[in-house]
């Protein structure tokens, strides 16, 4: 009887900050089912699913336990654009304020994304030049044809009841394009398999998944990474991929670049650098970061709408008459922004599958009333889900999980309107808003409908049926009509 008293007492004293968050009045995921989930190896998007989203569609946010700490997820649109409007309370931070001796925050250091007040002021104003400069569309043209022809050569090699697996060519594409626009490199990703800054980012995942969501829950493991070879693999990849992108670029210093190049990204950083505007810790993190946010939010947005068009082959048809009737053989960025189908595509597929699904990088730097009754109290790290009130039916109505590019509209000008309402609503966040909002999301969207473009002019595909969704695989078919085009 003293024995459990003792232990409760302990228990009471040590673990109620870990069993009980302070709520403010909003719903909270008991501590011990977070563990369980993350015993079992349960995915983000499982979680949110048969966890989070119960409470999000009845409160609009909710407490966890997430990597090692209560936190606050929100899903309702004014509890978003009023959490992003007040930037100053609620701050942005990144791994290397939550976990500064983990495996992330060795990567992306302390980068334009994560960085708050006169940092990213001045990240800002030297890369946002670079992010944002006018382009030409024609080397995204030719790239997007390239990956087109190497979907159709594979699957020529591929016996011819299965699918290929698109990803790594989709991935290769992703990074040569991030390499020209923006590094001002031909990485020669799309010509070679073997590339081996590319291969880095897929081996860094392979590597950071055994013991992921145990790592993820419990960070204050990572600090004896050096016990787990997976780990210690982990934070090699990582100093290769920092060391890698600095020797691509390096060269620039001694061939200055031709004047169509001098407002790429990479002059602007290696300008700053030079000056000593910022350090080379500070030059080496945005790099690093920007390479992930430009090529992996671009692969899970192409693979994604690919998903969708072979499983809604009437929608891939209209597209692909859309892009032929529309579209003359040298069309500009213009042009392509100006076909309704497939904006509304695009749209439509972020809005479903947004790249960055879920967020935990702000924290309270005091209480931030989300209403008249709810508060989150100082010193709260706070999250959003793109994925949760994107496919929330208060918000988007009972169909809001199907993918239906027509609720939108139909010309060019209801369906810009309806995206930037719905943004400017805290409805669409796939972007992020207002004072951070991505500030390459003009590019990544031409980006994407210049592939789409291409992709259903040379190709058109459908879902492997025996695939079951983790990567995407799908079943190529060369379509003589449109091949004679090329
Ligand atoms: C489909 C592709 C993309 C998606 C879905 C996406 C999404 C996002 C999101 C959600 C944020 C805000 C993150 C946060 O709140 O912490 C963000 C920020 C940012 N993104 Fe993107 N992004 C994409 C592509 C790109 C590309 C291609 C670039 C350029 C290389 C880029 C550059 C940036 C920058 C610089 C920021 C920081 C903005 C700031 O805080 O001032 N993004 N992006």
């Amino acid at each position: 009887m003293s024995i459990s008293l003792v232990l409760f007492v302990l228990c009471a004293l040590f673990l109620k900050p870990i069993l009980f968050p302070r709520t403010g009045k909003l719903p909270f995921i008991p501590f011990h089912i977070s563990l369980y989930d993350a015993l079992r190896g349960v995915g983000k998007t499982g979680f949110y699913d048969n966890r989070l989203r119960p409470l999000t569609e009845k409160y609009g946010a909710v407490w966890y336990w997430s990597a090692g700490r209560w936190v606050v997820i929100l899903t309702k649109p004014s509890y978003l654009t009023r959490v992003f409007r007040n930037e100053q309370t609620v701050s942005k931070a990144g791994f290397i304020k939550k976990v500064p001796w983990g495996v992330f925050a060795r990567l992306m250091g302390e980068n334009i994304i994560d960085a708050h007040d006169d940092q990213w002021k001045l990240f800002s104003s030297i890369m946002k030049p670079g992010i944002q400069r006018p382009f030409t569309i024609d080397s995204l043209v030719q790239k997007s044809e390239k990956l087109a022809q190497l979907f159709l050569e594979n699957q020529e090699q591929t016996s011819s009841n299965m699918g290929v697996t698109i990803d790594p060519f989709v991935h290769r594409w992703a990074v040569s394009v991030f390499g020209e626009y923006f590094l001002d490199v031909e990485l020669g990703c799309l010509e070679n398999a073997h590339v081996r800054l590319e291969q880095l980012i897929g081996e860094l995942n392979d590597s950071v998944i055994p013991l992921g969501p145990i790592f993820t829950e419990f960070p204050i493991l990572e600090r004896l990474w050096w016990l787990f070879p997976a780990r210690r693999r982990a934070f090699a990849l990582v100093d290769e991929i920092d060391s890698l992108i600095v020797a691509h670029t390096e060269h620039h210093l001694s061939n200055p670049p031709s004047p169509e190049n001098v407002n790429k990204m990479i002059h602007f950083l290696q300008r700053a650098r030079l000056e000593g505007t910022i350090s080379e810790w500070h030059y080496r993190s945005n790099l690093n970061m920007m390479f992930i946010a430009g090529n992996e939010n671009m692969l899970f947005a192409v693979t994604s709408a690919m998903w969708e068009l072979a499983k809604n082959l009437n929608i891939q048809d209209d597209l692909r008459k859309e892009v032929n009737c529309s579209l003359s053989s040298d069309y500009s960025a213009n042009d392509v922004n100006a076909l309704p189908l497939l904006a509304a595509v695009a749209y439509e597929t972020l809005r479903l599958y947004p790249p960055l699904s879920q967020f935990i990088n702000r924290l309270a730097l005091d209480d931030m009333p989300l209403d008249d009754v709810h508060v989150i109290p100082k010193g709260t790290w706070v999250g959003w889900s793109a994925y949760g009130v994107q496919t929330d039916p208060n918000v988007w109505g009972p169909r809001a999980k199907e993918f239906d590019p027509s609720r939108w509209g139909s010309t060019i000008e209801e369906i810009n309107d309806a995206f930037r309402l719905h943004q400017s609503k805290g409805n669409y966040i796939t972007f992020n808003g207002y004072t951070r909002r991505c500030l390459g999301s003009g590019f990544a969207l031409t980006q994407m409908k210049v592939v789409l473009c291409e992709l259903v002019k040379k190709v058109s595909w459908t879902k492997d049926p025996s695939y079951q969704l983790t990567t995407t695989v799908v079943s190529l078919n060369s379509q003589s009509n449109q091949l004679k085009r090329s």
